[in-house]
């Protein structure tokens, strides 16, 4: 399988069929800031963006899904948010926020929070529907040190930063 993971093709490889897409980028690429968590798609700090064709964005478990699947598509992981060294907005305002702890569900989040921005930018939501949607885009990941409330903080903030841009 090939794949382009921000933005770099890599591959072809050849992978066994069980292989998981976590073990992929863990073992096979180094990219090590892609966490296991449940290994039940439950937690979703295992999650990529899966960049569409269409322009669209999602996340994905990786604990789950077979390598192979990912065959042809172009991911983003965490290791791709900053730019020549300086973290993106969205990681700034995590940071800023103290939104993590121990940081494991991080990568996690980070992407979620991307592609709900990336969303909003290309449909804004009214204002009196920020706090829904946010809670939407991330209410399924989960954070055992319990920090939801920076996470959330933190996007919105990312958000009244730029009304224009983000909101109708
Ligand atoms: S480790 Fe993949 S969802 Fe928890
Ligand atoms: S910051 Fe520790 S699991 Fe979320």
């Amino acid at each position: 399988m090939s794949v382009t993971i921000n933005g770099k093709a890599h591959g072809p490889f050849e992978v066994r069929d069980e292989l998981s897409m976590n073990d992929f980028l863990r073992e096979y690429l180094g990219l090590t800031g892609t966490k296991f968590g449940c290994g039940l798609a439950q937690c979703l700090s295992c999650a990529v963006i899966v960049d569409n064709p269409d322009g669209t964005s999602e996340t994905s478990p990786t604990c789950v899904v077979p390598a192979a699947s990912f065959a042809g598509k172009s991911i983003r992981t965490v290791e791709g948010h900053a730019r020549n060294g300086e973290l993106s907005r969205l990681q700034k305002a995590f940071v800023e926020h103290f939104s993590f702890q121990c940081g494991y569900c991080t990568a996690g989040f980070l992407n979620e929070g991307q592609v709900l921005l990336e969303r909003l930018a290309r449909a804004p939501v009214a204002r009196a529907d920020l706090g829904r949607t946010i809670v939407e885009a991330l209410d399924s990941h989960l954070c055992c040190c319990t920090g939801y409330v920076k996470y959330h903080v933190a996007v919105r903030d990312v958000i009244l930063s730029d009304p224009q841009r983000y909101l109708r």
